[in-house]
């Protein structure tokens, strides 16, 4: 079996006991056609988080959503459906932010016309600490249950104190 995993700056190619890690945004990276059993990624939510100063970082690359959307998530989209096998799938771990609100759709979609199948959804659970707020009163401050604000397309599970992000799954 041959995995192909995009990671931080890295491609890692396991085959047997070899393993190997370029120093590579996978938007650059073009796989051998038909040669990849599977590929999963969380990559940047573009500019969310910064990871580095690297002059590969996403976001430093690309410094606008518009110019991000199209030289880095639809590239990586695009080499990984490259990839893949026949029938092989694609895993996506995305999130909308205040940044990138359309970065869900944009990603279903982008798939799509990349020639993927939508199959599924799976729903990431974060911490519950990230689903509180804290709420001043006279009687001091107390840790309140956060109300889901989520205005996109896939809408979560309603679990209260609960944040989720979608993993999208896609076949080849
Ligand atoms: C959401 S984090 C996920 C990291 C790791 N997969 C994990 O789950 O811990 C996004 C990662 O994408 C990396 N990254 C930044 N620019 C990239 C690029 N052009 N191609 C591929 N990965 C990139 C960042 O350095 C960061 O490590």
């Amino acid at each position: 079996m041959v995995v192909d995993v995009y990671m931080s700056l890295c491609k890692g190619k396991l085959t047997g006991d070899r393993y190997e890690l370029l120093r590579q945004g996978s938007e650059t990276y073009i796989p051998e056609d038909e040669s990849l059993d599977f590929v999963f990624t969380s990559p940047p939510y573009f500019g969310w988080e910064a990871y580095g100063d690297e002059p590969e970082q996403s976001s430093i690359k690309f410094d606008t959503s518009e110019v991000w959307k199209e030289k880095f998530l639809k590239k990586t989209i695009e080499n990984a459906y490259r990839g893949l096998k026949k029938g092989k799938f694609l895993a996506l771990n995305v999130a909308n932010t205040k940044q990138y609100k359309t970065f869900e759709e944009d990603t279903v979609k982008l798939a799509i016309e990349s020639g993927f199948t939508h199959t599924d959804t799976w729903w990431l659970s974060l911490s519950t600490q990230q689903g509180k707020v804290q709420q001043g009163s006279l009687e001091g401050v107390t840790e309140v249950k956060q109300k889901q604000r989520y205005m996109g397309e896939y809408v979560r599970p309603n679990v209260p104190g609960r944040k989720f992000e979608p993993t999208f799954i896609f076949q080849k």
